[in-house]
């Protein structure tokens, strides 16, 4: 569901938008376990829809957040799995309220305003979830809202620390804003004159190889299409990248440099890290250690980083560069921006301009959906050539990707096993466990093949040298049309962060 909210109100009319359509679809729902259909699923957005229309044209929209007696609307609140709240909302002399129960593990914080507007750490949109009951039965939806205001500036955490950003199951709460950098920070820039180009004798320098995009560059607007014999797939770009990879999100020290050894060793191809994840060294450590042993040559090694909002994206010429400096690989394969922010078209041409000179090949968006697409890309002058978005069985994106896809640019998921934390459950399904069982292949084989199946890079993260070669062996066999239907009828669009 894209909409655009541009006021207080409008995030109130949403919510409202979404009760009244719950109120309309309830009775459809399965009462034993609160899941809905996916034919319900549709009819609710339909109703939502018009709903939100209609109560888009009236103003003045109003909401009060009670919690047992207490109103605390105007005050900051946790809500954790199971909180219960609630919500009166008035628009134009009507009101209604509904109760509410917060059923997210992660906790979120939130501050409802008389005037209704949520605050949470950062503008932008925010998805907060919401299970209405009714008698015996319930159904849950992510509710999407628009952050209009945002609190105070913190200090951003450089070593990846910070809130918010991919700490799952970890309850840090999303109190403040930490990406928006400080005003002025544009200026802050001091460009470093040519002196850390890397052709020096770094493995890999960022003289044209092998893989450079030759003649046969691809469509720009065709979805790419997944070559399973070479288990890659070609960018818009005009580079070849491995489909499946090695997340390193939480990965540190020896562990870090173990697991992207590990991975080389085990055929692994492709390695995400990002600035935030504060492990770009060992990365880099770890390939050039590779390379000396004879394990891989640069060339074959598809490394992806990130750089964070805030302060990063204010200066993005200094950042990119650090990013450069720590993996100490010679050139980059693809920088993504982590994240939406204020200064991403500024960072997005800054890595442009890197792309130029050859330290970058290609360049990527993290998060990044429908609505912020239509709003960036227009923007700047190169199509992105990937869209890193989370993805999973139970948070499917089934209208993001074709979306992305029909663009020419490769979507890869992030949390492919649901993320730490949530695994157990994702990996126990019963469905996906069944699947498993008749393939003689395990639960993340499977999950990790009906990404493939879908066009989705995968990238599980692993510290485990068992778990990181069983995630390499997807490729000799594969899901039916119908297993792929009993997986995307799984789909709860059931976050497991925040962004
Ligand atoms: N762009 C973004 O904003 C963003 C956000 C989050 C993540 N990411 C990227 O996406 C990557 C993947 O996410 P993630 O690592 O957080 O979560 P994940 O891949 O969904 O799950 C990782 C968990 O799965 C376990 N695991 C891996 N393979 C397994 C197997 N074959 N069998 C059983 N358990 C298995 C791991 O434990 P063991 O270590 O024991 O194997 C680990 O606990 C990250 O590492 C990061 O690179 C990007």
């Amino acid at each position: 569901m894209e909409r655009k909210t541009n006021s207080a109100g409008k995030v109130i009319i949403l919510f409202f938008a979404f009760m009244v359509a719950v109120s309309l679809f309830s009775g459809h729902a399965d009462a034993a376990s609160g899941k809905k259909t996916s034919g319900v699923s549709s009819s609710r957005t339909a109703a939502a829809e018009k709903a939100a229309k209609q109560l888009q044209k009236q103003t003045g929209a109003k909401a009060t957040i009670k919690i047992g007696k207490k109103n605390v609307t105007k005050q900051t609140y946790s809500l954790t799995k199971g909180s219960k709240a609630t919500l009166k909302v008035s628009v134009s002399g009507w009101s209604g309220k509904k109760k509410i129960t917060y059923s997210s593990s992660s906790k979120k914080i939130v501050l409802v305003t008389a005037k209704g507007v949520i605050k949470t750490r950062k503008t932008g949109t925010a998805k907060i979830k919401v299970t209405v009951k009714g008698g015996q039965k319930s159904v849950s939806a992510w509710v999407k809202v628009k952050v209009v205001k945002k609190s105070p500036a913190k200090p951003e955490q450089p070593d990846g620390n910070t809130p918010g950003t991919e700490k799952p199951g970890s309850g840090t709460p999303e109190t403040e804003q930490t990406g928006g950098g400080n005003p002025g920070d544009d200026t802050s820039e001091t460009e470093k004159p040519d002196g850390n180009t890397p052709e020096t004798e770094k493995p890999g320098s960022s003289t044209p190889d092998d893989s450079k995009p030759g003649t046969d560059t691809p469509d720009k607007t065709v979805k790419a299409e997944f070559n399973f014999k070479t288990k890659t797939v070609k960018l818009n770009s005009g580079y070849e990248m491995p489909i499946n990879g090695l997340g390193t999100y939480s990965l540190h020290g020896e562990e870090c440099i173990n697991a992207v050894k590990s991975a080389l060793a085990s055929g692994v191809r492709l390695i995400d890290t990002a600035s935030a994840y504060g492990n770009e060294e060992e990365v880099g450590q770890a390939i050039r250690e590779s390379i000396e042993e004879g394990i891989v040559k640069r060339k074959d090694v598809f490394v992806i980083t990130k750089i964070y909002p805030g302060s990063e994206m204010a200066s993005p010429k200094n950042s990119i560069q650090a990013c450069l400096d720590r993996l100490d690989i010679g050139y980059v394969d693809m920088m993504l921006l982590h994240h939406p922010d204020r200064n991403d078209v500024k960072a997005y041409k800054a890595i442009e301009e890197f792309v130029k000179d050859g330290k970058i090949r290609s360049i990527g968006l993290s998060n990044w959906y429908v609505k912020e697409l239509t709003e960036f890309l227009p923007q700047v002058d190169t199509t992105p050539a990937l869209v890193q978005n989370e993805i999973h069985p139970y948070y499917q994106e089934n209208d993001v990707i074709p979306f992305i896809q029909d663009l020419g640019i490769v979507v890869q998921g992030w949390y492919p096993l649901g993320g730490r934390g949530h695994t157990a459950e994702l990996l126990g399904d019963p469905v996906i466990s069944a699947i498993a069982k008749d393939h003689g292949v395990s639960s993340a084989q499977v999950i990790l093949r009906w990404n493939l199946q879908k066009g989705v890079v995968v990238i599980p993260g692993s510290s485990n040298p068992d778990h990181i070669k069983e995630n390499t062996e997807l490729y000799h066999f594969s899901l039916t049309e119908d297993e792929m239907d009993r997986i995307n009828a799984l789909d709860r669009g059931e976050k497991h962060d925040w962004y």
